[in-house]
């Protein structure tokens, strides 16, 4: 366990200011260890009855938790529910006129929805879709810009019991392709083109892309909303304009009474090996989960202005834009751009423009921000900030104090909340009215989430040591199983190691005395980029589908902004290139790579050999990559190696 031990001593700690304390969702300390311990002396009848207070049923559920198919645990599984319904239209005998949604596009101009109008526009494109036959149990995917449609279209797959599968704007034909087939879509929902920081991004011709060659012969229609004056290509008979689909529609389409378990959404993840995963999320209990976290670690208030500046094509976009803020009833922000466009000001101006209360982002944009203007924020009217939030990635605590200090003014709590895809919500965060909080460390799990840290036999581990984050009992948001894959779920996430028993996050942690935890990192081969996770066996089959390649393996190395930066080492068909030609060729595979999965995937640096580091029974040593990409020395143990010297043109060349 040697390898996962922090090094990190960090002695600060901010409790929670007395006003902040007095108006909390969950007051002090006690009130927290109150819902703690409730959970684990009644574990069923502390989420039983969060489910019944906080969610509308259209028939109630007689059972908490089926654990007979374990791990395929099964919650509430003989309630009915619509997600819809919760998100939008029990809010409207109180709040119609509420705003919803604030929709900044990417060149200034705001649109406020109210959630009437957010309801009609969700019901015609839900007829819409009825309309071409879509209905419960299809499949459907998103590959959508940052604007209000996309949550429009979502809501509407949730309403008529279709299941969407998101797929993030930045990714290739070719991602957009294996997706579509996985899932078996039957359409595809686009936009002729996005903005992002003043620049068209081709999405219709990149699902056209993905399309060809009849490559997804589920998908019947593509539906394309009309962003920008651009005449994409098209196909006949395939393809429909969101406006025609939906004109004449009515607003008003009832929402289907749907079974708990029945899959809401499936979302693809990058895992270790092969391709990536795709996590199929149940209707209720992820609900409840997305609704409860942002409820509590967002200590919700009626009149907040929330906003997470994640895109809905990954999970913090799913809990915390399309459901869990509309499922509370929220008035939130969506934005189409860039932190950085027209300037790094951008965020600052915003929140000042909308009186943001509730601020949610991710480390690797309050690093790039800090860079480009650590003082920018002093610059703008920042006062109606009282919380923020960081996911994705550990937040370094220099990072922390600069978003504690210069943009919350000391006055806001920094809720560090630590979860994944597979937990669908927060799973190990600060209450911020109950915890002192601690720049680095996301604190304690929530009420209900059974979070500890074991060795490789799964026995605890002593505070200050480090080991495998897992959770010890199933949990309503958790993820139900791999889609068209059990198998690779229960050996991904329910391993026999530990007995098949506890969830198994694939990250490290430790404890402090108080119990914290921090967050080390992953213990399996996935990078985390920008704070997304990106599987080097995903980028090592792109590199090695380019004729020139014979061989690649691919490591992360620590980056100021990024957090991590991609490093593949690459053996060619050809002999090892050098000077100019290696240049050459190192820039065309960057593209290949950022061609084939999408920029984020792009390595920084190639290196070239004429082999790779093995073992004698052919292992690629990775570790002993890690240590050249990061310019370290090697002092690891390499006897076992079959080629020692290869290690030494490795570290000359790049
Ligand atoms: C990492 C994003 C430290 C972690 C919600 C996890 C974090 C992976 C934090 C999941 C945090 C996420 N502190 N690490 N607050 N939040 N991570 O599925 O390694 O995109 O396993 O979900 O991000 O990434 P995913």
């Amino acid at each position: 366990m040697s390898g996962i031990e922090s090094v990190l001593k960090e002695t600060r700690r901010f409790p929670p200011a007395a006003s902040f304390v007095e108006h909390a969702t969950v007051p002090g300390r006690e009130a927290y260890n109150v819902l703690c311990d409730k959970a684990v002396n009644d574990y069923e009848g502390f989420w039983g009855e969060l489910a019944r207070e906080l969610l509308h049923w259209q028939k109630p559920f007689s059972r908490v938790l089926d654990s007979s198919q374990a791990p395929f645990f099964r919650w509430f599984d003989d309630g009915e529910l619509n997600a819809s319904y919760n998100c939008i239209d029990r809010h409207l005998p109180h709040k119609a006129n509420k705003t919803a949604i604030i929709f900044e596009a990417d060149d200034g101009q705001v649109e406020h929805i109210s959630y009437q109008q957010l309801h009609d526009r969700v019901a015609r494109f839900a007829n819409g879709l009825l309309s071409l036959g879509i209905g419960r149990g299809d499949r459907v995917v998103i590959y959508m810009p940052m604007v209000p449609d996309a949550v429009v279209a979502m809501q509407a797959c949730a309403r008529i019991g279709a299941i969407h599968s998101v797929v993030f704007g930045g990714f290739s034909a070719g991602a957009v392709r294996d997706r579509v087939q996985d899932a078996g879509a039957k359409a595809v929902i686009t936009a002729n083109e996005g903005l992002r920081g003043g620049k068209s991004v081709p999405l219709k011709a990149t699902v056209d892309d993905a399309l060809a060659d009849a490559a997804c012969p589920t998908v019947q229609h593509v539906i394309v909303l009309q962003r920008t004056p651009a005449q994409p290509a098209w196909q006949p008979g395939r393809d429909l304009w969101w406006h025609e689909l939906t004109q004449g529609q009515a607003d008003h389409c009832p929402p289907v009474a749907m079974n708990a378990e029945d899959p809401l959404f499936i979302l693809y993840t990058s895992g270790s090996t092969g391709k990536p995963k795709g996590i199929q999320h149940s209707t209720a209990g992820y609900l409840l989960g997305a609704l409860n976290s942002y409820r509590w670690i967002f200590d919700a208030k009626e009149n907040d202005v929330f906003w997470c500046t994640a895109d809905v094509g990954w999970i913090t976009g799913h809990s915390y834009v399309a459901y869990g803020p509309l499922a509370f009833g929220a008035t939130q922000i969506i934005f189409e751009g860039v932190p950085t466009y027209p300037d790094a000001g951008r965020f600052w101006q915003m929140i000042e423009r909308h009186k943001v209360s509730i601020f949610y982002t991710a480390p690797t944009a309050i690093r790039s921000l800090i860079k480009l203007g650590a003082k920018l924020p002093q610059q703008y009217d920042l006062s109606s900030l009282r919380l923020l939030g960081s996911v994705g990635e550990p937040i370094n605590p220099e990072a922390w104090m600069w978003y504690y200090e210069v943009v919350g003014g000391s006055r806001c709590p920094i809720v560090d909340t630590w979860w994944q895809t597979e937990t669908g919500s927060h799973m190990i965060a600060p209450m911020p009215g109950s915890l002192d909080i601690k720049p680095g460390s996301c604190t304690l799990p929530l009420p209900g989430i059974l979070a500890d840290i074991v060795d490789e036999a799964g026995a605890p581990v002593e505070p200050g040591k480090g080991g495998f984050l897992v959770i010890k009992k199933p949990f309503p948001s958790l993820v139900r199983t791999i889609w068209n894959d059990p198998d690779r779920f229960k050996k991904t996430y329910f391993p026999d190691e530990f007995n098949g028993e506890y969830y198994l996050a694939g990250d490290s942690a430790n404890r402090d005395e108080d119990g914290y935890f921090w967050i080390l990192g992953r213990v399996d081969d996935v990078l985390n980029v920008s704070g997304h996770r990106l599987g080097t066996m995903e980028i090592e089959s792109s590199l090695v589908a380019n004729p020139l390649v014979a061989e690649a393996a691919v490591v992360g190395k620590p980056h100021d902004i990024k957090g991590e930066a991609v490093v593949a080492f690459v053996v060619l068909k050809d002999a090892r290139p050098e000077g100019e030609e290696a240049r050459r060729i190192a820039a065309e595979l960057k593209n290949w790579v950022a061609h084939e999965i999408g920029k984020i995937a792009q390595p920084d640096e190639i290196r070239f050999g004429d082999n790779l580091p093995k073992t004698r029974s052919g292992k690629i040593m990775r570790r002993l990559l890690r240590a050249i990409a990061k310019g370290e020395a090697i002092t690891q143990d390499v006897s076992t190696l079959e080629n020692p010297q290869i290690l030494d043109q490795l570290q000359q060349t790049q």
